[in-house]
């Protein structure tokens, strides 16, 4: 990501979302119609000194953003904030478990604590939730191969993986640019993912290592 080059390529739009005419979804959450509010704030009798022509145009936030947006827009617009990946990983009887995301942040230096948001939909976190330690591991630039397995549907995501376990059942990934060894400390229902917050034992870091990247759903280097 260079981005400090000069002008932007396209056009930038005037700030902020553009509005959105009201639409069924609005109606049906029991909020006044364009009408009712025209007829309440009209004289009793006489001319509606609003035109329907003026009442199509008005506007008013939608019920709720996620039933007028659909899940690849939401998606789209989150994807303008770029992350690093991380791979969270753990032996589970004895074998590598683990997935990539990209919802993890440091949230506290006293305890130090992190966090990552997982999908309630996911197979792995319930495997992942009864180990005692977690290896989160922030990969590198040139791991997005490693990133694509632990986010597939194959059976042994660790298959190609180079991969290190403590003896507390931790899993790093080897050749990433950092490490944290973690306990999970709490989780928070958040929607349709649980905020998993992440007891820090012991960290690690190679700052030759370049971090990988995910921005507008693609991978991208701090290279360029
Ligand atoms: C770049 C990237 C970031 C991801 N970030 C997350 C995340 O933060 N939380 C999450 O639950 N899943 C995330 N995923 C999806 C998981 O890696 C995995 O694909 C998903 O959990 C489905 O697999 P599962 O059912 O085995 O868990 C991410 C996937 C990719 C490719």
């Amino acid at each position: 990501m260079t981005g400090t080059g000069p002008a932007p390529r396209r056009a930038r739009r005037r700030g902020g979302p553009v509005p959105r005419r009201l639409g069924t979804v609005g109606r049906q959450a029991g909020g006044p119609t364009a009408t009712d509010r025209c007829r309440r704030s009209g004289p009793p009798s006489g001319p509606d000194p609003i035109s329907m022509e003026q009442e199509n145009t008005v506007t008013q936030t939608p019920a709720t953003v996620e039933a007028v947006r659909s899940s690849k827009e939401l998606r789209r617009v989150f994807s303008a904030f770029p992350t690093g990946v991380t791979a969270v990983a753990a032996l589970v009887d004895g074998r590598p478990v683990g997935l990539a995301a990209n919802s993890f942040t440091s949230v506290s230096l006293s305890p130090v604590l992190v966090s990552v948001c997982a999908d309630l939909k996911s197979a792995t976190w319930p495997l992942l939730r009864g180990s005692a330690r977690l290896g989160i591991s922030i990969l590198a630039a040139h791991q997005e191969q490693v990133c694509r397995q632990l986010s597939s549907k194959s059976a042994d995501r660790f298959a190609a993986v180079d991969f290190r376990a403590t003896a507390d059942g931790a899993v790093f990934v080897e050749g990433a640019s950092a490490w944290l060894d973690c306990s999970i400390q709490d989780v928070f229902p958040a929607g349709d993912h649980d905020i998993i917050v992440f007891r820090v034992h012991d960290l690690d870091d190679d700052p030759a290592v370049a971090p990988l990247v995910f921005h507008s759903s693609g991978f991208r280097s701090l290279e360029g």
